[in-house]
Formats: structure tokens, sequence, C-alpha cells
């Protein structure tokens, strides 16, 4: 398994596969755990090679020293990766790789999709979400992309990028992953003591309720019904949203034939932690 950090030799390496094979690709900021390497498991079936890429972006954070305190763990990344069968392409560059100039955003007009829960509380985050996507497919050129839904808003934002940069790759999203104990996995658990770990389980079984009274309930009732679970509990409920699953516009009422989904964004300590469910 070779490490690129530059652009041209990956580029190089990956044009004798490009004429007659698939090339998947899997974007990350390291720090890998099972949700990731189902992303690469699936890459690997669908594709004959796959590109994992490790960078943690700057322009994507809105706070300093979640920045810093983002886990940074190749040598482990790479061992995890190690126990997969198949061709990959590990991509670690320097920021100067992909930000030769200077480290800002491209300001995209996403729309509504945007415009509420993370595109609200993190400033900024989708335009350097969608600048280093935009950045690593076009050093990449996969045939197809690969994204959890654990981060369901950042998916959709990821498809309209593809569309309105008319980028030449399909984008597959892919199920969230879960500890025993309902956690979505995710990078930042590594943060959590054993005792937040327990704790953050309030997501998800906020959410499996939400899921199971959502029939039977009004959207204001579960917005009570959230506020309530998360005020007698030690984590600090940053939003909690039920929005239409397609233009991720924040739902007032159930509308006929329409699909919803639930967010939540919250904080365990310092770790800030999101995990979504469809509702029907
Ligand atoms: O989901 C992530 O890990 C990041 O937002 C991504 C897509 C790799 C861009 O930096």
């Amino acid at each position: 398994m070779k490490i690129y950090d530059q652009i041209d030799s990956l580029q190089l390496a990956l044009s004798s596969y490009r004429k007659q094979k698939k090339i998947g690709f899997v974007p990350t900021m390291g720090a890998l755990h099972m949700g990731h390497l189902s992303l690469v498991r699936r890459a690997l079936k669908e594709n004959s090679c796959v590109v994992v890429s490790i960078f943690v972006n700057p322009t994507q954070f809105d706070n300093k020293t979640d920045l810093e305190k983002y886990p940074r763990t190749l040598a482990q990344d790479v061992s995890l990766l190690r126990t997969l069968k198949g061709t990959i392409l590990i991509f670690s560059p320097e920021v100067s790789q992909l930000y030769p100039n200077k480290i800002t955003s491209t300001q995209y007009h996403f729309g509504s999709i945007a415009s509420q829960m993370e595109g609200k509380y993190r400033k900024g985050h989708f335009n350097g979400v969608g600048t280093i996507v935009r950045l690593l497919l076009k050093a990449v050129q996969p045939h197809t992309a690969y994204f959890g839904e654990k981060d369901f808003q950042q998916l959709q934002i990821i498809k309209k990028l593809v569309a309105l940069e008319k980028l030449p790759v399909k984008i597959s999203g892919c199920a969230i992953v879960r500890e025993k104990s309902g956690l979505a996995l995710s990078s930042r658990n590594s943060r959590l003591s054993q005792k937040q770990r327990e704790e953050a389980t309030l997501i998800f079984h906020t959410l499996t309720e939400v899921r199971k009274k959502f029939k039977t309930h009004s959207i204001a009732q579960l917005n009570q019904l959230v506020a309530e679970r998360f005020l007698n509990s030690s984590l600090k409920l940053e939003y909690f949203e039920i929005a239409n699953e397609i233009t991720l516009r924040t739902a007032e009422r159930k509308r006929k034939n329409n699909k919803y989904r639930a967010f939540i964004a919250a904080f365990a300590g310092s770790v800030r932690l999101i995990d979504n469910m469809p509702l029907n």
C-alpha cells in the first residue's frame, strides 16, 4: 500500500488504472474507524482500485481549537487500511499541496440545503467542504466517490457541488455505522471519556424515540420531547431539527408524501457530535 503526498505522483500512479479500470474514492480526515472502513470496503467491491485521502481540511473548521484537537493518527490509519484486501492508494498531502497560495474557501451558493443545521451553526463550514471536495475530486478524478450518511447534510451539499460544477463523478451515500450502544461512529468519539461515551448514546435513543413517535405526535410535540430529554442530561443540545429530507428545510408540520429526517447536534463536554435518522 503506497502513500502519496503529491498530486502529480498520485495521478501518475492512477493513470495506469484509469484506462481500463474503475477508480473509487473515499475522502476522509483520518482518525479512521469502522465507519470509514465500511466505505472503503464498499468502494473496493465496486471498483478495482480505491484512493483514500487523509487530510484534515483547515477551511471547514470554524473553530481553531477544534481544528487543533482534531485527531491525527496516520500510522494507525495506514495499519487499519492494511487489514483490507484490494488495491488501495493513500493520498495524504500537506496543506500546501491543496492550498498552494492561500488557505481560503470558494464561496458557493448551495441554497436552502446549506442554510440550516450545520450551515447555520458552523459558519463557512460548507464552503470549506465544497472547496476541498472539489480540489480532491479534481486531483483523483474517480468514477465514484463515497460519503457516509452520518453527515447527511454534507452528502446533499456534495451532490449539489457536483451538479453545480458539472463534475464527472458519481456520489454514493453509505449507511451510518453504529456501535452496539447505538452511538454513531465518528473520529471525534476518541475524545470522549468512557462516561461521556455512555451518555452520548442519548443521541441515538432520542432519535429512535422520535422515529417511533413520528406517526402519532406533532412536530411541535416532538421538539418539546427532545428538549426535555436533553435538559435532563449532561449533554448540551445545539440543535434538534425535523427536516424535509430533500430540501433540508425545517419542518413545522407534516405534509403527505414528504420524507422527513431528524437531525441532532450536541456537545458531550467539548466534543461536538452529530447524528440523524430517517423518520418515514
Ligand atoms: O466528512 C469528512 O471527513 C470531511 O468533511 C471530508 C468530506 C473528507 C472533507 O474534508
